[in-house]
């Protein structure tokens, strides 16, 4: 697996990982390229991706990752996220989001607050995370 740069040619799979992943952040896929936006890729296929903001000196917020749903749970996720480090990162995650959170508490992210019904459709509270 390549952990690389998200290009303009990587949109259509990175589209389809979005639409696949109904918990990831839905943004049109083009405004990644404005970011600092990763992809994993296996074979020449993209698997998953990560868009951050980064927030110098030393820092960067993860707007969206997503692993396409056939090859969550083999470490993708976490190989996207350790490429951004060694920053510090932070990242809003859904309450509800329990994949997300136990992805985010088992590499080592800290809860440090919580933002009241910062979702909509539906109305949700964003538990804020730092690692
Ligand atoms: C969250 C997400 C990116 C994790 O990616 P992934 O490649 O499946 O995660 P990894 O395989 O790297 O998991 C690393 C560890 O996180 C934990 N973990 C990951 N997914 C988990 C799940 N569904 N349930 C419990 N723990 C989980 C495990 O400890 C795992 O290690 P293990 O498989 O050896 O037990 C993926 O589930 C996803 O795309 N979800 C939909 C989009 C989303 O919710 N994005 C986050 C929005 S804030």
């Amino acid at each position: 697996m390549t952990i690389r740069r998200m290009l303009e040619a990587d949109l259509p799979a990175v589209a389809a990982i979005q639409a696949a992943t109904t918990h990831a952040a839905q943004w049109p896929p083009a405004s990644y390229l404005t970011r600092e936006s990763w992809v994993a890729e296996l074979n020449g296929v993209v698997i998953g991706f990560l868009v951050l903001l980064p927030l110098p000196p030393g820092e960067a917020e993860v707007l969206n990752i997503a692993v396409s749903p056939d090859f969550q749970r083999r470490g993708v996720g976490r190989a996207l996220l350790n490429r951004a480090s060694p920053r510090t990162l932070h990242l809003e995650v859904r309450e509800s989001n329990a994949a997300a959170r136990a992805f985010y508490q088992s590499l080592g992210f800290q809860e440090t607050g919580r933002r009241r019904a910062y979702y909509q459709h539906p109305s949700e509270d964003a538990i804020l995370l730092s690692r």
